[in-house]
């Protein structure tokens, strides 16, 4: 395995079409569906960072800015923003299309921290980012602070 990777490395790209067996009792798309989606996006993303199995140790900051209706496609994308030494942040883009309009929304973001697992299901030593723009770099810089943050207030 590489020391090192490039964010390009590990970006996922997930569709998955919005049916009626995915809706809450107002006929729009269950907000768990969605949470379960990203999660799936995100642990990819970090498996293939990693390239070991990885499990979620953190979510936060998820928001839902509009409503993903059936009928919707989803697609989410996920990027690894930071990795310490054996936990990664990453973050996920969702938008929804009609397919019949092409009109797209940016429905939801979020970030989830994974740790990547020895064959014993302990947390063992992910590969170190390469960052390739001002916008890795940037998100590096932010993901570090809020890693730190999280670990402070797992402390208190
Ligand atoms: C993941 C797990 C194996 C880590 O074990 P652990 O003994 O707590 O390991 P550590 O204390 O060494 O922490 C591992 C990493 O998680 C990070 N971490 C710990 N608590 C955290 C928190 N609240 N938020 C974010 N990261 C955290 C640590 O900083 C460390 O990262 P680093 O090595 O990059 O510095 C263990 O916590 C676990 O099994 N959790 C359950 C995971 C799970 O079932 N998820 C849901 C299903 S996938």
């Amino acid at each position: 395995m590489p020391d090192k990777k490039r964010v390009a490395d590990s970006e996922v790209s997930l569709h998955q079409f919005m049916l009626p067996q995915h809706a809450n009792p107002l006929g729009n798309v269950h907000g768990g569906i969605i949470m379960k989606l990203v999660d799936e996006a995100g642990g990819l993303c970090a498996m293939r960072h990693a390239q070991r199995p990885a499990v979620t140790i953190a979510i936060d900051s998820m928001t839902f800015h509009s409503p993903v209706h059936v009928g919707n496609l989803l697609t989410l994308k996920a990027s690894i923003h930071y990795v310490g030494n054996t936990s990664m942040e990453v973050g996920v883009r969702v938008t929804a299309e009609n397919p019949i309009t092409g009109e797209q929304t940016h429905t939801n973001s979020a970030r989830l921290v994974y740790v990547a697992l020895d064959d014993n299901g302990r947390a063992t030593k992910v590969p170190g980012l390469i960052l390739e723009n001002d916008t890795q770099r940037r998100r590096w810089d932010a993901a570090k602070e809020r890693q730190a943050e999280r670990l402070r207030r797992e402390k208190e």
